[in-house]
C-alpha cells in the first residue's frame, strides 16, 4: 500500500466562493465584495453574494461531504463575518456559523483544515490602507486570535494564508483580482512583506492560543516546473528554474517562501528587485520564519524546463494542441510528482497538497446525472503521480481536491466549475458528478482503485 493509512484524502473550498450570504447575520463587507461592484471586474457582472449559498445548506453540504467519504475538508473563515470591521468588535452569529459547522464536519467523520485567510479581506481595513499598513500583521494577529480561541478546541489543522502570491499580485499589481490595484512594485512588495510578517504573527499567535496541540502550515502557490526528461542536467534545470526569482512581479516561489521557511529572501529576488525592497530587519525575518509542521502547496500546471547551455533552464513549449483545461490550463500530471519531490528537498517538510483540480464544461445530462470522465482522468494521472512521489519517500500527509463543489470563481465568475458536486445555481441544487463518485471509490480503497480503470 503506497498510500499511508492515514492520507487525508480531502476536498477543499473558500469561504468567499461558496458561502453567499454576504451582508447577513452582521457580516462585514470584504474587498471582493467591493470588487464584484466594479464595473467589469467579474465575468458578466456576477458576484458572490449568493454564490453556492453555503451559509444556509452547510448541513447538507457536509453531509454530502460524508457522502463522498472525505477524511478531511479545507475551509476557509471569512474575516468580516467574524469581525466586521476587521478588528475591535467580534461578530457572534458569524462565529456561530464556523461553530456549527466545524461541530458538522467533526460528527460526520471529516476533519477540519482551516485557512485562516483566503482573499476576502476586510473592506474597513482596506480603507486603512490594508496590507501596506504597517499595523496589518497585528491586525491579522488579532482577527487570528479570536478564531482560535472559538475553534482551536476542536479545530487542529490550520493553514495562515492561501495563495499570498496571488493576493499581492494579482490584487495589488494587476489589479486583475481584489482589491483591483495596480501599485508600483515599490508597493506590491510592501504589501508582500506585511503579508508575510502576517503569516509570522498568525504562526506564534495559533501556537500561544490554540487549546488542541495545532499542526500548522501555510498554502502558498507552490509554482512548479517539470523537467523536459528524466536526463539529470533537465532535472537540475527544472530544480534551477524552480526556486529562481525571474521576473518583476509574484509568480515565483522563493520570495514567498524562503523567508517563511529558511529565514532568509532570495539573492536572486534582492538584485532584481533592487530598489523596491523594503527595509527588511532581523526581527522581521525571526519574525516570518515560525516553525511549521507542514508546507500546503496549490498546483495546478506547469512549464517544462530543460539545460540549456551550461545548465542554464529553458522553457520548451508544451507540444502543439497539448491538452488543457476549460480555464486552458495546460494538464502537466508530472507536476504532482516533481512540485512535492522539489519542495520537500528545498524546505525538508511533510507536504500537503492543499489545491489540484480541473475546470470543465460540465452540465446535467439527459440521464440526470454530471459525467466528467475529464475530470476524473485530470486526478487520477495526478494521484499516480503523487503516489509516485511517495514511493520515491517524498512525506506527503494529504490531497485536498479543488473543489468540493463548483463555486465563485473570482474574476471568471462561475463561469469556470472546479467541483466534484454540480452546483445547479438558480435552484441550488446539488448533483454528485461522476467524479465524486469515483473519488468515493478512491478514498474507500485508500487509493487503489487509481490502478483499475
Ligand atoms: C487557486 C485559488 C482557489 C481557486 C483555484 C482554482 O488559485 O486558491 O481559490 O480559485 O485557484
Amino acid at each position: 500500500m503506497t498510500f499511508p493509512a492515514d492520507f487525508v484524502w480531502g476536498a477543499a473550498a473558500a469561504s468567499y466562493q461558496i458561502e453567499g450570504a454576504a451582508a447577513e447575520d452582521g457580516k462585514g463587507p470584504s474587498v471582493w465584495d467591493m470588487m464584484c461592484r466594479k464595473d467589469g471586474a467579474v465575468w458578466e457582472g456576477q458576484t458572490g453574494d449568493v454564490a453556492c449559498d453555503h451559509y444556509h445548506r452547510a448541513a447538507e453540504d457536509v453531509a454530502l461531504m460524508k457522502e463522498i467519504g472525505l477524511k478531511g475538508y479545507r475551509l476557509s473563515i471569512s474575516w468580516p463575518r467574524v469581525m466586521p470591521e476587521g478588528v475591535g468588535a467580534v461578530n457572534r452569529k458569524g462565529l456561530d456559523f464556523y461553530n456549527r459547522l466545524i461541530d458538522d464536519l467533526l460528527a460526520a467523520g471529516v476533519e477540519p483544515w482551516v485557512t485562516l485567510f483566503h482573499w476576502d479581506y476586510p473592506y474597513a481595513l482596506y480603507c486603512r490602507g490594508g496590507w501596506l499598513n504597517p499595523a496589518s500583521p497585528d491586525w491579522f494577529a488579532e482577527y487570528t486570535q479570536v478564531v482560535v480561541e472559538a475553534l482551536s478546541d476542536r479545530v487542529t489543522h490550520w493553514m495562515t494564508l492561501n495563495e499570498p502570491q496571488c493576493f499581492v499580485g494579482l490584487g495589488h499589481q494587476t489589479g486583475r483580482h481584489a482589491p483591483g490595484d495596480r501599485l508600483g512594485f515599490t508597493e506590491v512588495l510592501r504589501a508582500a512583506h506585511h503579508a508575510l510578517l502576517a503569516h509570522g504573527r498568525a504562526v506564534q499567535t495559533i501556537r500561544e492560543h490554540a487549546k488542541a496541540a495545532p499542526i500548522v502550515g501555510y498554502a502558498p502557490v507552490g509554482q512548479t516546473r517539470v523537467p523536459a526528461t528524466d536526463d539529470p542536467a533537465d532535472i537540475e534545470a527544472a530544480r534551477r528554474s524552480m526556486f529562481s526569482v525571474e521576473q518583476r512581479d509574484c509568480w515565483n516561489d522563493t520570495w514567498f517562501m524562503d523567508p517563511v521557511l529558511l529565514g532568509r529572501f532570495p539573492e536572486d529576488g534582492l538584485a532584481l528587485f533592487g530598489d523596491a525592497v523594503p527595509t527588511i530587519t532581523d526581527d522581521d525575518l525571526a519574525t516570518m520564519c515560525q516553525p511549521l509542521d507542514f508546507l500546503g502547496v496549490n498546483i495546478y500546471s506547469a512549464q517544462r524546463i530543460r539545460a540549456g547551455r551550461d545548465g542554464a533552464p529553458e522553457r520548451v513549449p508544451h507540444p502543439v494542441g497539448h491538452p488543457m483545461t476549460a480555464f486552458k490550463w495546460f494538464v502537466v500530471p508530472e507536476i504532482l510528482y516533481w512540485g512535492p519531490r522539489f519542495f520537500h528537498e528545498r524546505y525538508d517538510l511533510p507536504i500537503v497538497v492543499t489545491e489540484n483540480g480541473i475546470s470543465c464544461t460540465d452540465w446535467i445530462a439527459l440521464d440526470g446525472r454530471v459525467h466528467d470522465p475529464q475530470r476524473i482522468d485530470y486526478v487520477r494521472r495526478h494521484l499516480l503521480n503523487l503516489e509516485r512521489a511517495i514511493d520515491d519517500g517524498v512525506p506527503v500527509r494529504g490531497y485536498f481536491l479543488w473543489s468540493i463543489m463548483d463555486n465563485f470563481e473570482w474574476a471568471e465568475g462561475v463561469k469556470e466549475r472546479f467541483g466534484i458536486i454540480y452546483v445547479d445555481y438558480p435552484t441550488q441544487e446539488r448533483v454528485l458528478k461522476d467524479s465524486a463518485h469515483w473519488y468515493r471509490d478512491v478514498i474507500a480503497t485508500n487509493g487503489a482503485r487509481l490502478h483499475k480503470d
